[in-house]
């Protein structure tokens, strides 16, 4: 068994946001700050931002963009309603306290996210889910001691504070949906 991730569900409904998402292409790619800097392990991913820091933040200061805040609902989110049962859903789950950023994300086929470890108040502070939304066959999440090659209606907590990476050798997008939520218990990492 992998400590950097777990089966935490399956079979849940995840074909109405798929739908969404097919219908509204153009919500993917609006905000490029993930994946601007050259050396950034995130070039070529297209993402939807959801729900993070306000954006105007970035703006305002961008060194401090990643450091303690509340997240908010970017207007995306009223885009693609279909997703908010299942944030609901996972926030009950996991016995969620505080939501942090949800983010959708994309990489082409033949596309790939090289080794990284992901730092920064948020990503310590909140325990990250992974959901597949669209991931053929060849499409995988890799970790040290493991990788993820999921069935759509699957949820996996992973922990992004060890080397992870995706390779998509599909023919198709892979497409992801990554929520963030620190839970009730002080430490609930699962991996530990
Ligand atoms: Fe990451």
């Amino acid at each position: 068994m992998s400590k950097n991730f777990i089966k935490i569900a399956e079979r849940i409904n995840i074909l109405p946001l798929q739908m969404s998402l097919i219908r509204q292409p153009e919500l993917f790619g609006k905000r490029t700050f993930r994946s601007d800097s050259y050396a950034s392990p995130h070039l070529q991913m297209t993402d939807i931002w959801v729900r993070y820091n306000a954006y105007d933040n970035l703006q305002k200061d961008q060194d401090k963009f990643n450091d303690v805040h509340d997240s908010v609902w970017y207007p995306e989110a009223s885009a693609i309603p279909q997703i908010r049962p299942i944030v609901n859903w996972l926030m009950s789950h996991v016995e969620g306290e505080r939501l942090g950023g949800i983010l959708i994300t994309k990489i082409p086929p033949g596309g790939r996210i090289e080794s990284h470890v992901d730092s920064g108040w948020h990503a310590e502070y909140y325990e990250k889910y992974y959901i597949p939304i669209q991931n053929d066959e060849g499409a995988i999440f890799g970790f040290e001691d493991g990788v993820i090659e999921p069935s759509l209606g699957e949820v996996y907590w992973f922990s992004n504070r060890r080397p992870h990476w995706v390779i998509n050798n599909s023919k198709r997008d892979r497409i992801a949906l990554i929520i963030c939520i620190r839970s009730h218990k002080e430490n609930i990492c699962l991996g530990q």
